[in-house]
């Protein structure tokens, strides 16, 4: 893809869906899952995987839609306002709100956690879908700051008592949701999934400089999720879709990891073998005008490249859905795509932009008021940090 800006890479590829799987079963040979854990007496022993451990494998009808069944979203109880980052940074409520259209955010608090958000969410898409916990295969769990440095897939997995399913992390920053949708299409598709939970969650509050007026009045903290299911093909509401990354822009927006190497571990003699480096993460940087001009360039491209493979318009769609980073992102975009204002949606105003949970929180927010309807056709888009970003053409329901 060519940018003009030098943001992107010309040789950046993109993907999108190709090649339906058949209609098939797989094997129905059920394996015995074993794994070794720790002995309470600091020896390993095996055990065979119980009940209450993920299962492993099952058979399975491949070649199924996907379609979305349920939604839902929690947020930190912490309200910040523009006036109260003006107490803390030479800003205003009128700068930010003209420049970006936010005007609160929440932020995590006290005991909150991202994991405890994420279950809350997914809690939400559980119940409107009526899935019970146990029917889930697969928990995907999209978060560029886990409560872990392994993940926390698995542990919302636990809370959530999701005792039939698997589950892993995604780290594709505010794309990240649009990367777990996608993926958990293929699942369904090519791995024969039933009922997919996808949680878009981030807390980047943790990251973020609160000295730094050019980012800490973006963000906020959320989660949201879905559920995605397996039907018919006929009924297949993942019309289209398409992805790109390109490293070259990462210096454009990143939080990279920070190592202290400066003290020494020593051998038993006192002679220093290495500097352990005692790592954490860098407060967000972002070049914002970059990242601006890489938005409204590259968003507009992708859901176009996306409605051709759903075989549709920008004209034929009933909601326009993009990453909440900024209003003037989001109406750029509308506008290259003539979209009008009444088809977008957007409530950023009320939460910043916060990265991965942005879309399913918005999109749980349109759902429950009536503004989304069974049926309804939503072009969704998320971008952002690696650069990565993509684009989905989805039915509600
Ligand atoms: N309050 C008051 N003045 C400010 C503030 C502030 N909070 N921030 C910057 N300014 C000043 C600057 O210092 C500058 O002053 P100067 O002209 O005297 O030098 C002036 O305002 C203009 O600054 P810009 O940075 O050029 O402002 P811009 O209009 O570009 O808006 C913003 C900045 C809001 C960050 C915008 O560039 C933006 O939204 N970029 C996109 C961010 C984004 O979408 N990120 C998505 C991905 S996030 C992820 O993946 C984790």
């Amino acid at each position: 893809m060519a940018n003009a800006l030098g943001i992107v890479s010309p040789s950046v590829h993109c993907f999108r869906r190709r090649n339906r799987a058949p209609l098939g079963l797989h094997g129905s040979e059920k394996k015995t899952a074993f794994i070794c854990l720790a002995a309470a007496d600091g020896g390993v022993e095996g055990r065979v995987l119980d009940s209450a451990s993920s299962r492993s494998y099952r058979p399975r009808a491949v070649g199924m839609g996907s379609k979305l069944v349920g939604c839902g979203s929690a947020v930190p109880k912490l309200l910040i306002s523009n006036d109260d980052l003006a107490q803390i940074v030479e800003t205003s409520d009128e700068w930010i709100s003209v420049r970006t259209g936010i005007r609160n955010r929440r932020v995590l608090s006290g005991n909150e956690t991202l994991g405890g958000l994420a279950v809350d969410a997914a809690k939400g898409a559980l119940q409107m879908a009526h899935v019970e916990a146990e029917e889930v295969d697969l928990v995907i769990m999209c978060t560029s700051t886990p409560d872990d440095l392994f993940g926390c897939g698995a542990q919302v997995q636990r809370d959530l008592g999701c005792k039939n399913a698997w589950a892993f992390d995604i780290t594709a920053a505010c794309s990240g949701f649009v990367v777990g949708l996608i993926s958990a299409t293929r699942f369904i598709k090519g791995g024969g999934f039933q009922n997919i939970l996808v949680v878009g969650g981030d807390v980047l509050s943790r990251y973020v400089d609160w000295t730094d007026r050019g980012t800490c009045i973006l963000f906020g903290d959320a989660a949201g999720a879905v559920l995605v299911q397996a039907c018919g093909n006929d009924e297949d509401g993942l019309l289209g879709f398409d992805l790109h990354s390109d490293g070259h822009g990462q210096r454009q927006l990143n939080a990279p990891a920070k190592d202290d190497d400066s003290n020494f571990i020593s051998n038993n003699n006192g002679t220093s073998l290495f500097p352990p480096k005692k790592s954490s993460y860098s407060c967000i940087q972002m070049n914002g005008k970059e990242v601006f001009r890489f938005a409204v360039r590259c968003v507009p491209q992708s859901i176009e490249a996306a409605l051709e493979e759903a075989g549709l318009t920008s004209s034929s769609i009933d909601w326009l859905l993009l990453h909440q980073a900024n209003q003037r992102i989001i109406d750029a975009v509308a506008t290259r795509l003539e979209i009008p204002s009444d088809k977008v949606i957007s409530n950023l105003a009320n939460y910043g932009n916060t990265s991965a949970a942005s879309i399913p929180l918005a999109l749980d927010e349109a759902v429950r008021t009536g503004k989304v309807q069974a049926g309804n056709t939503i072009a969704t888009a998320g971008f952002g940090a690696g650069l990565t970003w993509g684009s989905v053409i989805m039915r509600w329901k």
